[in-house]
């Protein structure tokens, strides 16, 4: 029984990494499946078609949790937010990492968004943040 809570827990896992994210946010907001880490924190991306020249790509950060995260950073090696033309206010730079919404609170069904242009969609992955539960 419990290698097969195991093996579906790992089955969740390998799919949330995919492409199936939007589903993995849904039973998210169940409050049993929160974590209260800033791991809760759901980074969803969205083919939106061709941009200028290169594939658009939409990007929601959510947090379906009921825990605030702040100071939210994720992984941006490579990734040039200014040269995407970004807002700073939504995601700007921070060394190899980037700071999402200036650092300010992300509250329960909060939704930050934005676009990019690229060939490929970029591994965005929670990096680091602070998380307060009341
Ligand atoms: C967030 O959304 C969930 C699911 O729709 C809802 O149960 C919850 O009350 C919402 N929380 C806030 C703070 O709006
Ligand atoms: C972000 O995008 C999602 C999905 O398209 C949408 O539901 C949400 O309202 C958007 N949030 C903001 C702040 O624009």
């Amino acid at each position: 029984m419990a290698r097969i809570v195991g093996i579906a827990a790992l089955l969740t896992i390998f799919m949330c990494g995919l492409h199936f994210r939007g589903t993995c946010s849904v039973s998210r907001t169940a409050e049993g499946q929160c974590s209260r880490t800033v791991q809760d924190i759901t980074i969803t991306q969205k083919d939106e078609g061709i941009g200028v020249s290169k594939k658009k790509w939409g990007v929601t950060i959510s947090n379906p949790c009921l825990c605030t995260v702040q100071d939210l950073t994720v992984t941006c090696q490579g990734f040039d937010p200014a040269a995407q033309k970004i807002d700073p206010s939504v995601l700007a730079k921070q060394g190899d990492a980037c700071l999402v919404n200036n650092g300010n609170p992300i509250r329960q069904n909060d939704t930050i968004n934005f676009t990019y242009e690229n060939d490929v969609s970029f591994p965005f992955a929670v990096s680091n943040g602070q998380i307060a539960c009341s």
